[in-house]
């Protein structure tokens, strides 16, 4: 394992485990306002980030979302059967509330819930047609090891899109922490009215968070094929792309 000591438990490979129970304590102080912030520190882009990874998926596949927090990313899958995975009781409890009323209404059958962390997924082989990982990847304590875990439940042909905080290399890295430290702070120091918000730690994991080349290299090096990487429109969000041979 690395030696993350001098930058606080993170680095591009992953998160100490001290420095990870924080960031989750951060993660679900977010709840109660985490949309509404997204919102407008994405300048409303979010939504069509969310609606662009959505598009990798058809109707009657099996999907799995790890890392779905409170749920903003599994309300907009329809017609499809999901699992969301995700380490917090919290954020699944919200989650759940969420998502069994949408798809009621929507005549689905309810998602499959399952408190675990991608490194150590508790399902079977081969099992997804797609797993998405929005806004969490950048959370793995241990990226290599979620990645093996999410191509061990993948169907051969299967597909993994993930979208986090775009760093396409150091230099766009500079300016997205610029954005990450000012206009961020700013926006969610208003709206959670509290000093020490949640967001200074999602900095944070923006700071040690890798460039396209090295996950796209992580990627590779667990197996998977077709690995791509992009910024999303107007360059907030990366978004990764890979398939698990035939
Ligand atoms: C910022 S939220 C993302 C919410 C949602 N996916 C969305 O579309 O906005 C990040 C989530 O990743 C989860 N997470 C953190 N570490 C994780 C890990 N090692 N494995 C899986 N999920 C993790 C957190 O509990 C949190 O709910």
């Amino acid at each position: 394992m690395s030696d993350r000591s001098g930058t606080g438990g993170f680095d591009p490979s992953g998160i100490d485990e001290d420095a990870w129970t924080e960031l989750e304590r951060q993660l679900e102080a977010t709840i109660p306002v985490y949309d509404r912030v997204n919102r407008i520190m994405t300048l409303g882009f979010d939504k069509g980030m969310r609606k662009h990874v959505r598009n990798h998926a058809k109707k009657g596949m099996k999907v799995l979302e790890v890392g779905c927090g409170p749920g903003s990313f599994a309300v907009g899958i329809e017609g499809m059967d999901l699992t969301c995975l995700d380490p917090s009781a919290e954020m699944l409890k919200v989650c759940k509330k969420r998502l069994d009323i949408v798809r009621e209404e929507r005549g689905e059958s309810p998602a499959q819930y399952v408190e675990a962390i991608a490194e150590d997924i508790p399902l079977p082989d081969n099992t997804f047609d797609r797993v998405f990982c929005l806004f969490s990847f950048r959370d793995f304590k241990d990226k290599k090891q979620g990645l093996a875990e999410i191509f061990r439940v993948l169907k051969p042909g299967g597909q993994l899109v993930i979208c986090d905080a775009g760093k396409a290399n150091w230099l766009h890295g500079l300016f997205g922490r610029i954005y990450m430290g000012t206009f961020v702070q700013i926006v969610a120091r208003i709206v959670t009215k509290d000093p020490n918000h949640p967001w200074k730690w999602l900095a944070r994991t923006y700071t040690h968070y890798g460039t396209h080349s090295y996950y796209k290299n992580l990627m590779r090096e667990v197996g998977f094929t077709d690995v791509k990487a992009r910024l999303l429109f107007p360059g907030m969000a990366s978004r990764f792309k890979c398939i698990k041979p035939e």
